[in-house]
């Protein structure tokens, strides 16, 4: 199993001592090859779940596995391996380094990765810059960029090293629909042909209903769902 989320729950400091409750008992199993989309009001915990999962939070219970890893088990140097080259990331802001152009931003994560940035790394940068129709602005710097030329290159960065899990959090909301669903295309092939298993946070149903399992954030648990209107 790609990755294990089991009864997790996760809150935050309130004001006065108090405790937000946002995960209450999450649970998701997901395969190498699956695809899931996380739905939910805003504030529900999807950002939440997917720092867990990313390992750049702890859960408070509960326990999140990775290829069988418990993440809560990882020392400094595995959790920095795990976050740098097990999953990528798509942020919800996409965090992209101001001073550097996009192809820089994209080969960023390639940097610290084992092989550093072969022919073959720039190839694959390449081809993920030309897939999310940036070939013709690597050059640019982010603050040149449009929101969702960002966005695009954000996952174009996330896809660098090749990650067993794809973690992105609206990766098309700053998208129109036809730029979207060229996005979702490229996920979906590397779904394919790499077994990348993908988790991704959308509020738009054409993005939601292409994954093969919907859940919704119900009261800080997962349900899986059905977009209205499917069959
Ligand atoms: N570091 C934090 N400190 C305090 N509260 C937090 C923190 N991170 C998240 N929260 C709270 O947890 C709840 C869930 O936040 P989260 O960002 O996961 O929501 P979301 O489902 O991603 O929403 P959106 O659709 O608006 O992005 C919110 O009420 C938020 O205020
Ligand atoms: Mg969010």
């Amino acid at each position: 199993m790609l990755l294990e989320v089991e009864k997790v729950t996760k809150g935050f400091p309130a004001a006065e001592g108090d405790r937000v409750r946002v995960l209450e008992g999450a649970d998701l199993l997901l395969d190498a090859g699956e695809s899931v989309a996380i739905l939910g009001p805003s504030g529900s915990g999807k950002s939440t779940l997917l720092n867990l999962v990313g390992a750049l939070e702890r859960p408070d219970s509960g326990r999140i596995r990775v290829s069988g890893t418990d993440l809560t088990a990882l020392d400094p140097d595995a959790l920095a391996a795990y976050r740098n080259g097990t999953v990528g990331f798509v942020f919800q802001l996409h965090h992209l380094l101001p001073q550097c152009s996009v192809w820089e931003n994209v080969l960023v994560p390639a940097l610290a990765a084992p092989g550093r940035v072969t022919d073959e790394v720039e190839k694959r940068a390449a081809r993920l810059l030309e897939a999310v129709g940036l070939g013709h602005r690597r050059a640019h710097r982010p603050g040149a960029l449009s929101g969702g030329e960002r966005q695009r290159a954000a996952v174009a960065r996330a896809l660098i090293n090749r990650p067993r899990l794809l973690l992105a959090d609206e990766p098309t909301g700053a998208l129109d629909r036809r730029t979207a669903t060229g996005l979702v295309d490229l996920l979906l092939e590397l779904n394919r042909t790499e077994g990348l298993g993908l988790v991704v946070v959308t509020h738009a149903p054409e993005v939601a209903r292409r994954m093969q399992r919907v859940f919704e954030i119900v009261d800080g648990r997962l349900v899986e769902t059905r977009i209205p209107g499917d069959a």
